[in-house]
Order: structure tokens, then C-alpha cells, then sequence
């Protein structure tokens, strides 16, 4: 695996989801395969669950791993190609990705959207570069348009807590104070797309995702209808693709609470975290026992490392 940006990535999600049950019951079954190997992970934003569960999902296969966050450990690095460097950035991105892939072999980078345009962001202007002048494999870890690694844990939790072979799964969106960006739901929804479950996305109007990433889901514009007799509710804020980064609502009738969850079928509640109470979830739901948001993180290191080990195993 050279690249791990989307579900065909990881191939044949059956056999993805064996291997995750696999490096979860024994994480360090795999402790000489990193021997003598660096993975570093760079990040251009901040980061609790995607920093720590790389690093240790790189420790259980024997790596070193190394954080680097831009612009507080490093130099500010210009980004843009063509542009006369008279500014705050000392570093292009053009010098900074071969030296950074001449230390390690494999590289995570976390770049979010910005927001400025559209096609800069959607063309993953910043993580292409990475692959184009590293030389080495890249993951994304967050970048401007999916979220791998939280889209596959959250495949192995929904996998690992299913009662029914074929679950209902909810994609909600829910308000929040600022613009955040679509890399989860379009991930989620890419994933969910792929994998054997009945899915519906529910949204205020305006906030349509690219149609991509939606595919053959089923949208329901009416909240309470998409969550009748769901097994899974997954919710995120994410600004409008549409007018690209603006905020259209913040009706906190979205907010997930115990109103909506009594029309599931006594449905999980999922969320990539970090998450505001009571703008996305009210405490009731977030607190029941109904909720999977900690395994679900937990989960991020059985993704992380199933995708370092399979680009391990293709370096040998
Ligand atoms: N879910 C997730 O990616 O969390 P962090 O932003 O804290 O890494």
C-alpha cells in the first residue's frame, strides 16, 4: 500500500476487518516488522486521538515515531507553488517534503481544509504534494476532503457492536459555532457506501455533501425520519459544500438528544470526537450506555496500525 486516502485503498473491507480483529487481540504479534523503521507524522493542525494513536500504533509495530508540528516545532512552510516568498514562511513545502521523506519511511500528514477555495481543497492540493515529492507512502491523517483512519475505526466499532448482519446507519448533521470542515462525513459516508449496511444521510437543506462521497446513499432532509428504527447514529457538523465553507444553520433541533434516539432501535451513538456537548449530543445521550464515542477512538489504533503494517509488509 503506497497511499491510504479512500476506502479502495484498503481493498476487500471483509478480509480489512479480519485483519483489525486480528491486530486488536494481539497488537504486538507484529513488533519486528517496524524494527529499524521511522514513521513520522506531520501536523499542520492540531490533534488528540489521530497524534497518539499513530504514534502508538507505530510503537506496537516497533517503529520510531516522530510528530512534527508545523509552525510550532518547525519553520512556517509556504504551501503555495509560484509565489514570491516575501512573507512570514521561510520553507517551501518543495524542499521540506524530500527532506522529511530522506528521514523515514512512511509519513502521515494532517491538513485540514481552508476554506479559501474550494478546488484547492478538493484537489488535496497540499497531501498530492506529499506523495508527488516524498518518495515514500502517505496517510492521510485528516486532510482537506476525507478522514481515513476515522472513517475505518469507525467501520471496525460499528462492525464489533452490530447485532443485525445489515444495520441501519444514521449520518446526522448536527450545529456547531464555526465552520468545520467535510473530511468526516465524506469519509464516513465513502465508507459506509462500501460496506454492507443501509445508510441514510440527514442534513439541513444546503448542507449536500459532494456527490462523490454521497454515492448511492439514501438523504433524508427530515431528521426524525432518517432515524426511525436506526442501529447507528453518527453525527458530525460540517459546513455547506455548496457555499463552500459557510455556516447555514445552527438550529439546535439538530442537537442528537433523547427526543431523537427514542425512534431508533435503541441505536449506538457514534462521534469522531472532539465533540461539543450539547451543540452536537446532549449529555443524556453522550453519557448513556447506549454511546461508543471511547471505543470508537480507542478503535483509531487497530486502524492506524492495520494500515502501517500492510505498508510495512509492502516494503519487504
Ligand atoms: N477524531 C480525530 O481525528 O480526533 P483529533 O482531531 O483529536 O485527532
Amino acid at each position: 500500500m503506497k497511499k491510504f486516502f479512500h476506502v479502495s485503498d484498503i481493498g476487500d473491507l471483509d478480509a480489512a476487518l479480519r485483519e483489525a480483529a486480528w491486530v486488536k487481540a494481539d497488537p504486538f504479534h507484529w513488533k519486528s516488522l517496524g524494527t529499524d523503521k521511522t514513521a513520522i507524522f506531520i501536523f499542520f493542525n492540531s490533534s488528540l486521538r489521530t497524534r497518539l494513536s499513530s504514534q502508538k500504533a507505530a510503537m506496537n509495530l516497533g517503529m520510531n515515531a516522530i510528530v512534527l508540528n508545523v509552525g510550532a516545532d518547525s519553520w512556517k512552510l509556504e504551501t503555495q507553488m509560484g509565489v514570491i516568498m516575501d512573507g512570514d514562511k521561510p520553507e517551501h513545502l518543495r524542499e521540506a517534503i524530500p527532506v522529511i521523506g530522506s528521514y523515514c519511511d512512511l509519513i502521515g500528514v494532517r491538513s485540514f481544509a481552508r476554506f479559501e477555495d474550494r478546488d484547492f481543497d478538493y484537489q488535496e492540493t497540499i497531501l498530492n504534494q506529499f506523495v508527488e515529492y516524498s518518495g515514500k507512502p502517505v496517510i492521510s491523517l485528516e486532510s482537506a476532503t476525507v478522514h481515513p483512519c476515522q472513517a475505518f475505526a469507525d467501520l471496525i466499532t460499528i462492525d464489533q457492536y452490530k447485532t443485525k448482519p445489515r444495520p441501519k446507519v444514521v449520518l446526522t448533521w448536527a450545529p456547531h459555532p464555526n465552520p468545520l470542515p467535510q473530511a468526516v462525513p465524506n469519509s464516513f459516508a465513502e465508507w459506509m457506501n462500501a460496506a454492507d449496511v443501509d445508510f441514510v444521510i440527514t442534513h439541513p437543506e444546503g448542507y449536500e455533501l459532494d456527490p462523490q462521497f454521497v454515492g448511492n446513499a439514501r438523504v433524508e432532509y427530515d431528521q426524525m425520519k432518517a432515524f426511525e428504527g436506526a442501529d447507528f447514529i453518527y453525527a458530525k457538523s460540517w459546513a455547506s459544500y455548496r457555499e463552500y465553507g459557510k455556516v447555514l444553520s445552527r438550529d439546535r433541533a439538530w442537537t442528537v438528544s433523547a427526543r431523537q434516539m427514542a425512534v431508533t432501535d435503541n441505536a449506538y451513538f457514534m462521534h469522531c470526537l472532539p465533540v461539543r456537548r450539547n451543540m452536537i449530543v446532549s449529555d443524556e445521550v453522550i453519557d448513556s450506555p447506549r454511546s461508543l464515542v471511547i471505543p470508537e477512538a480507542a478503535n483509531r489504533v487497530v486502524s492506524a496500525q492495520v494500515v502501517m503494517k500492510r505498508m510495512l509488509e509492502a516494503m519487504q
